[in-house]
């Protein structure tokens, strides 16, 4: 499989929103990452479901939503309704994370769990197989534009030895303060998919950034 680079819309120009998608669209991206957060798990508010349902109304590739907020299982039924393809939750925000899993995968969608910084990857040891995306964060959730954790190069080496050992095919995504400077490393260890909001949408060219990112992962 090849290396997948998913712009997170945050980044985006939220009064061209419809622009940024097709953007998207044309674009060699793979995922449309979508970053929604409540105020209360992160310290940031992006945005909701109306807009949400925006976006997938314009898309045409897989929606990966990552849901940074308090007891998600309350709106696993509502992303499914808008069209969410994937639908990860933070580990650090769920009790019953196997039943969260279980929920997500029951109404149609991918599981993926986020971990943030400080949370250790041998945590999902034992419901790795249950789990199609691990998430690691590779910044404190809640901002885009904040620079790469650089210990995430170890995290990813010790989640693909569970991977492996678990002989599960559970995706590694890497989300927070990704460029040219890194990505080459973050496949290396063992990255297979990229997010990149900043990067992409400050660059003058994001069609041209998002190609040469992909060519990058994937050289
Ligand atoms: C941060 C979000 C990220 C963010 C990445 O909480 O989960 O997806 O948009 O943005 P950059 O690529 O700017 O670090
Ligand atoms: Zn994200």
């Amino acid at each position: 499989m090849s290396q997948l680079i998913a712009p997170s819309v945050l980044a985006a120009d939220f009064a061209n929103l419809q622009r940024d998608v097709e953007m998207i669209n044309r674009s060699e991206a793979d995922w449309f990452h979508i970053d929604i957060m409540d105020g209360v798990f992160v310290p940031n508010i992006s945005f909701g479901m109306p807009v949400l349902r925006d976006i997938v109304k314009h898309a045409t590739k897989t929606i990966d939503c990552h849901l940074m907020i308090v007891d998600p299982d309350r709106y696993v039924e509502t992303f499914a309704k808008l069209g969410c393809h994937i639908l990860t939750v933070h580990y650090e925000a769920c009790i019953h994370l196997h039943r969260t899993l279980q929920l997500i995968k029951s109404h149609g969608m991918k599981a993926g769990v986020a971990l943030n910084p400080h949370t250790s990857v041998h945590l999902l040891t034992d419901v790795i197989q249950d789990i199609d995306l691990v998430c690691l964060m590779s910044v404190n959730p809640g901002f885009g534009g904040q620079s790469f954790i650089e210990n995430t190069y170890d995290k990813i080496t010790q989640l693909k030895k569970i991977i492996d050992y678990k002989k599960s095919d559970t995706l590694i995504e890497i989300d927070g303060g990704v460029t040219d400077n890194n990505a080459k490393q973050l496949v290396d260890a063992g990255a297979d998919v990229l997010v990149a909001g900043s990067y992409v949408f400050k660059s003058a060219d994001q069609e041209a950034t998002i190609k040469s990112l992909r060519a990058l992962a994937n050289s």
